[in-house]
């Protein structure tokens, strides 16, 4: 599916040869293509202008391949010159997402150096996804397949490191895949019980994990009222899952834990019609921890990762929660609920209390926790708050992996919104800053252990256009930056 290739790019027998194009003076520059036959240099230069080709970030054109043996060349823009990692991701994705339906395609951007051969497999194999699995025979034409087969062109095919670092690509991309697929699901298919079994079933096929879901009795059992309270409204019952990857010379522990509500109604706080479309996403957190735990277990890293899938429907009817109601937590914690549509806190503090009950040396939580993170930062850079270490080290990583992540802080005096006249504390504060409520609302959980919060409400999920290696709907955020980490943590 991904190779690497010495070969002269002019002599390979491709669907589709891509290189990479700068902007200059709103003209292309060619980026290391100096294989290229100078006759079709020289028409490209002379014939740019006429034909509307700049070079600009996220520009991908097909033009005749005259003199190569590829059936057509694909220019794709870096913007600069001199791209990083992430500029050569992109362009890489953008070229494999606008190529669907093409069969085999060879990347010749520059690629010298194994970060580089990273990045561009990377790229090519994040943009290379379509999700057809609810299209019938009436839609499937028009819907084209991936792009089959890809060869990364670099000087360093025969490099062991290389070849690892494509090993590497292919784990990361199956995984953000395999999340994206599980967010795009529908939810009336995509209920708690399936999650769980998607969970189960994904696992099956990864040595060293280990599943275990807690049903709705297990739950009542264990004291998680917060999670059987959001899934109480809804006629398919909540569940937690736990993910557990336990290598036997590990260095440390990391525990990940997934908000995933596999549907957001609002409950009886109901959203606006409006508000709601999208939120099939709102287990977007569950996905990418699941996904990443079975992406560290693949890689064999020496970390011990555990992960908790907090896994309920939010749905108002007779039996669902009444803002009002008070739960009490695992752990003991009380919390009048006041707004249920604020549910993805209440079921993440019990998964949070459960994953620190083992005494990991690290907790993180993803969630698409608050409409406020879209406010402050967009749909494409997520939020991360927590203790100040944590946060930077998932800065960190977010930014050796090309996800944008930004800190945000937990500022003391908005505590006070939390109080509740009845309980130890309210489900909502404060109107505004209502992502770093959220954050405080969770520190509640964690006690004493090492923590960070990220919120990816926005990125989690594309509604507007597809860019770079992003395609519309599930977009697998958080997933490379988790694993990063974790990466770190390993000494790799
Ligand atoms: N799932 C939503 C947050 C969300 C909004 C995710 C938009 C993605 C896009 C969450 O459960 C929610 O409804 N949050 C409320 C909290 C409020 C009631 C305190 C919100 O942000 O409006
Ligand atoms: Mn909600
Ligand atoms: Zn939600």
């Amino acid at each position: 599916m991904i190779s690497l290739t010495g070969k002269d790019p002019a002599r390979l027998s491709v669907d589709a040869l891509v290189v990479a194009t700068a902007e200059r003076d709103g003209a292309p520059q060619l980026l290391g293509a100096d294989w290229l036959p100078e006759s079709l240099r020289a028409a490209l230069s002379s014939d740019a202008r006429a034909l509307g080709i700049t070079g600009a970030t996220g520009e991908v054109r097909r033009v005749p391949a005259t003199g190569l043996s590829a059936r057509v060349l694909v220019l794709t823009g870096t913007g600069t010159a001199a791209p990083d990692a992430e500029a050569l991701r992109r362009a890489a994705g953008a070229a494999t997402r606008e190529l669907a339906g093409v069969g085999s395609v060879a990347l010749a951007l520059p690629a010298d150096d194994v970060a580089r051969v990273a990045a561009v497999a990377e790229g090519a194999l994040l943009g290379a996804y379509t999700f057809t699995r609810y299209r019938g025979t009436a839609t499937s034409a028009s819907a084209a397949s991936p792009v089959g087969e890809i060869q990364v062109v670099t000087g360093l095919a025969k490099d062991k490191a290389a070849a690892a670092a494509l090993d590497r690509a292919q784990v990361l991309a199956a995984a953000v895949h395999a999340a994206r697929d599980l967010v795009n699901m529908p939810p009336n298919e995509l209920y708690p019980a399936a999650l769980a079994d998607a969970a189960r079933t994904a696992a099956r096929e990864v040595k060293g994990v280990k599943v275990t879901v807690l049903d709705e009795k297990a739950l009542a059992a264990g004291g998680f009222g917060g999670i059987l309270g959001v899934g109480q409204g809804s006629v398919r019952p909540p569940r937690l899952v736990k993910v557990t990857y336990a290598p036997s010379r590990a260095h440390g522990h990391v525990a990940l834990v997934g908000k995933g509500i596999t549907f957001d109604s609002g409950g009886l706080s109901i959203k606006t019609a409006e508000g709601m479309v999208g939120m099939k996403s709102d287990m977007a957190g569950a996905a990418a921890v699941l996904h990443t735990v079975l992406a560290a277990a693949r890689l064999g890293l020496p970390v011990a990762v555990t992960g908790w899938l907090a896994v309920a429907e939010n749905m108002p009817s007779g039996t669902a929660q009444r803002p009002s109601d008070v739960l009490t937590m695992r752990g003991g914690t009380t919390v009048e609920v006041l707004n249920t549509d604020a549910e993805g806190r209440l079921v993440m503090a019990d998964a949070l209390v459960a994953a620190v009950e083992e005494k990991p040396d690290v907790v993180l939580d993803i969630a698409t926790l608050t409409g406020a993170q879209v406010v402050a930062l967009g749909d494409r850079v997520s939020a991360v708050m927590g203790s100040d270490e944590v946060r930077g080290e998932v800065v960190a990583a977010a930014d050796r992996s090309g996800e944008p992540f930004w800190p945000m802080p937990l500022p003391g005096e908005l505590r006070a919104g939390l109080k509740s006249q009845v309980a130890d504390l309210s489900n909502i504060g404060e109107r505004f800053g209502g992502m770093l409520t959220a954050g405080i609302f969770l520190r509640e959980f964690v006690g004493s252990t090492p923590w960070a919060h990220l919120d990816v409400a926005g990125p989690a999920f594309n509604s507007r256009e597809p860019h770079g290696y992003t395609p519309l709907g599930g977009t697998g955020a958080g997933i490379r930056t988790l694993l990063a980490l974790i990466e770190a943590r390993a000494g790799r």
